[in-house]
């Protein structure tokens, strides 16, 4: 076991300028010499100078041998994976390195409908086919959770050939699947498990937490550590239990889409961050819950507002959840989500981690007391009475369209010519565009995509009903662009 007090990469980072070297390289501002002083002085002398780059005595993220090697090493053996990747380009760059870890051009990959971004843009790069699975939807909440293992087994017995099961895990929303059981199911069938853990790194170092990717078992997971990690933005990792993915892979396709110049403040943090973690995590994750859990008891106290808890848990798809999100439904005030974001942040100098029509999300970590949740609280009271007279017993209907047949891969419709048409016109063409729904924020089609009557009639039915539908260039979603002069084969 090695000690996780040591912190070799931040440590060896502060020994290197302590020797006081003469730098004749980038980056050229040399300690801040050489830099606007008005944004030196506000970043500081001591964070400029470990402003540096792969210098040989300082290894080299894309070949590690020295401190770098090290610090993923702690990593790795802090998070329970045989090997850990530092990522200074945030979990999109590790989430894009595990789907093109996996797949080439032609291969499936099963993925739940409402992917991040990064998951859509490594499909295109890899030229993979993706096998959709809708997540389960909340119709109290108006959110949709995580991917049932049911649902990932008739995916499976559908498509035995495929190259991954890709899961979010645990939601933004702080809801796990039984991640395990999924494991379970796709390996008896050799298939690697991708997770989207960006919303989870703290979950491994709590035992009243979710299980983490790794220790359910999954192949490959990245975990935003700059999210609630304590690192600096844009500074995650990607984990990997080595069987079906071999980790030469991995460190390979990771190169490839990493930045030559990698910050090391970046890294320093990362090392940082997993110290902490290691040693302190369990505690200062005690404390975090029980904050959130207290804020979560006052937050239903108030009228019209609920804050859910763990009796969401039971269902198929809400096997555990993270008791420090703290998801604010205010259907009951009669005003959206997205009006209390503005009226908190207008009113209170108080900003949401987000917003969507019915509801708010609030985080709470280690990085709060009793002293910023009273504020919440507070803030939340004084909405409440505000809004008191609009208060309604709404109920809603949050539903999802079926998932059009795909006619093309997403990479062949992305390099494809393409016609603008009216969107009432588009009926049997294959579209070059995504375009969602919010709630639940899961795509109506994306680009490759046949679109169908139906898929059409539920934008006009949410368009009707006022909730925003968003994507289409033509924001006015009059028109939208389809591939040019393609006929879909059926
Ligand atoms: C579910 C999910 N996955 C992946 C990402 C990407 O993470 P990053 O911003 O670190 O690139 C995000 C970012 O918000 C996310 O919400």
């Amino acid at each position: 076991m090695q000690d996780q007090n040591l912190t070799p990469l931040f440590t060896g980072l502060q020994n290197y300028i302590e020797s006081n070297p003469t730098p004749f390289h980038i980056p050229g501002h040399k300690k801040g010499e050489g830099m606007e002083k008005t944004f030196r002085d506000f970043i500081g002398e001591k964070a400029l100078s470990i402003d540096l780059i792969n210098i040989s005595p300082l290894d080299d993220l894309h070949h590690p041998h020295g401190m770098i090697k090290d610090a993923q090493d702690l990593a790795a053996q802090a998070f329970g994976a045989d090997y850990t990747f530092f990522s200074v380009q945030g979990t999109s760059s590790a989430i894009m390195t595990m789907v093109m870890t996996v797949c080439g051009p032609g291969d499936k990959i099963i993925v739940p409908r409402n992917i991040h971004k990064s998951v859509t843009a490594a499909i295109i790069f890899a030229g993979a086919v993706p096998i959709f699975i809708h997540p389960e939807l909340d119709n109290d909440l108006g959110i949709a959770h995580g991917i049932t293992p049911e649902a990932v087994e008739k995916a499976i017995n559908a498509h035995p050939d495929a190259k991954g099961v890709f899961v979010i895990n645990p939601t933004y929303f702080g809801i796990a699947a039984n991640l395990k059981r999924i494991v379970t199911i796709a390996h008896a069938n050799n298939i690697p498990v991708l997770v989207d853990e960006a919303h989870g790194v703290h979950i491994h170092f709590h035992d009243d937490l979710p299980l983490s990717a790794m220790q359910a078992g999954a192949d490959l997971a990245a975990t935003s550590v700059h999210k609630l990690g304590g690192s600096l933005t844009q500074s995650s990792i990607l984990n990997l239990k080595e069987g079906i993915v071999t980790h030469e892979r991995v460190q390979r396709i990771f190169s490839m889409l990493t930045t030559t110049s990698t910050s090391y403040i970046l890294l320093a943090s990362l090392d940082s961050a997993r110290k902490q973690l290691a040693t302190e995590g369990k505690q200062l994750v005690d404390k975090t819950i029980q904050l959130a859990q207290l804020t979560r008891v006052k937050i239903n106290e108030i009228p019209h507002l609920y804050c859910p808890g763990k009796e969401l848990l039971g269902t198929k798809a809400t096997f555990d959840y993270d008791p420090t999100k703290l998801l604010i439904s205010v259907k009951q005030l009669g005003v959206t989500g997205y009006d209390v974001e503005v009226w908190l942040r207008e009113n209170f100098n108080l900003e949401v981690e987000l917003s969507d029509m019915y509801n708010i999300l609030c985080i709470i970590t280690p990085g709060d007391t009793e002293k910023e949740t009273q504020k919440l609280t507070h803030a939340l009271n004084v909405l409440s009475k505000t809004y008191e007279r609009s208060a309604t017993d709404t109920a809603i209907r949050v539903t999802i369209p079926p998932i059009p047949m795909l006619s093309m891969t997403p990479r062949d419709a992305f390099y494809a010519e393409t016609e603008t048409i009216n969107l009432r016109d588009s009926e049997g063409r294959i579209s070059a565009e995504s375009i969602m729904v919010y709630p639940p924020g899961i795509p109506i089609f994306i680009p490759g995509e046949i679109i169908s009557t139906e898929n059409l009639s539920y934008i006009a039915q949410n368009i009707a009903a006022g909730l925003p539908v968003q994507g289409l260039e033509d924001e006015s979603l009059e028109t939208i662009q389809v591939i040019k002069e393609m006929k879909p084969f059926k």
